[in-house]
């Protein structure tokens, strides 16, 4: 008996076969991609802001050389999960437009202002190290391109975290003046990097339906405690006093018990009402109207080109 094409689908999902983009998937399959990868992308186009805030002023040429490439490094991610979400039949034109509008979310981590050098350090350590705890297993996504599109993006990413580390060491090696600046980078970005890897399972819409397709092969909740048990050790190797006087070693869960994320926090700047949430979107509006000349010369040159093929 022919299978059907739902049959088909299903059946590849649960041998772990790879969906491509001409394959026959779900019209909410599609949809979830979409919104998962758009917003992805657009998170690693708005990343380069509070990074960028601190490529004129890092403490020396080597650190400016180091933090340009990062920043080089987000603006092609976003290039190739605007390429992976384009596959799904969603023009880059659309997606940027629904960010512009505001109608498109990007994480709500970057909403948030880089205020000292150690900001920088900051964001590589514990955002990026949230970035790959939360990336390395979709490297085994069942959608194909994203899939192979995360290798990449994960082998930088663990590159920018180590470059993180390596500023939080130096300052806490450092003259107590630097010291307390990155304990209190520490402070700030903590509980923001913990909102990173999204609301509660028990409060998280698409959970449920992206673990059944493959999508996402762990909670988000499962993706925090990993991330608390590898970063304490971490910040105790640094000498920073983690900010939770609720974090506890749980010898019978063999992890860290940790406090409640202000979820009205969360949500507050979700819906765009976070410290620069509204900076951010005008500044990405401002560049992409700003590279208007750039995208009609491109246009015009490939129309050439093909005219002269043509001929
Ligand atoms: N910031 C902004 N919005 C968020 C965040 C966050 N930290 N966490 C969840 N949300 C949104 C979801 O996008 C969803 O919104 P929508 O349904 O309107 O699209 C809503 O809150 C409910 O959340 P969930 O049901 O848990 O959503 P989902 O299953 O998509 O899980 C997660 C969220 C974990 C972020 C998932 O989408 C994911 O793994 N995305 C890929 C990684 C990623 O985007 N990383 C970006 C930051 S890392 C970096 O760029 C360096």
């Amino acid at each position: 008996i022919e299978k059907s094409l739902e049959e088909v689908f299903e059946e590849k999902i649960a041998n772990e076969i790879r969906i491509e983009p001409k394959d026959w998937m779900p019209e909410q399959y599609r949809k979830t991609l979409v919104r998962q990868i758009s917003q992805h992308a657009h998170s690693e186009i708005v990343g380069m802001l509070p990074e960028g805030n601190w490529i004129t002023r890092a403490p020396s040429l080597k650190r400016k050389a180091i933090l340009l490439s990062k920043v080089q490094d987000e603006a092609g991610h976003g290039l190739y999960l605007y390429s992976a979400a384009e596959t799904l039949g969603t023009s880059r034109d659309q997606m940027i437009a629904d960010l512009h509008s505001g109608k498109a979310k990007y994480s709500s981590i970057f909403n948030y202002p880089t205020l000292s050098w150690a900001d920088i350090g900051a964001i590589g350590w514990l955002v990026d190290g949230a970035a790959i705890m939360n990336q390395v297993p979709l490297i085994r996504t069942s959608y194909g391109p994203y899939a192979r599109a995360m290798v990449r993006v994960c082998k930088e990413e663990s590159f920018h975290q180590r470059q993180g580390f390596e500023i939080m060491m130096t300052l806490c090696n450092g003259a107590p003046a630097q010291k307390k600046m990155a304990q209190e980078a520490f402070n700030r970005w903590w509980w923001p990097t913990l909102m990173m890897f999204g609301p509660k399972d028990s409060e998280s819409p698409n959970t449920e339906q992206s673990m059944r397709w493959k999508i996402k092969r762990f909670t988000n909740d499962e993706l925090r405690q990993r991330f608390v048990d590898m970063m304490v050790p971490q910040a105790e190797f640094l000498g920073l006093t983690v900010p939770d006087k609720d974090l506890k070693w749980n010898e019978a869960k063999n992890g860290y018990d940790y406090g409640e994320v202000d979820w009205e926090e969360f949500w507050n700047v979700v819906k765009g009402n976070g410290p620069c949430n509204k900076d951010r979107i005008a500044n990405r509006v401002k560049a992409h109207e700003e590279g208007a000349w750039v995208r009609e010369a491109a246009l015009a040159h490939a129309q050439k080109r093909a005219q002269r093929e043509a001929d």
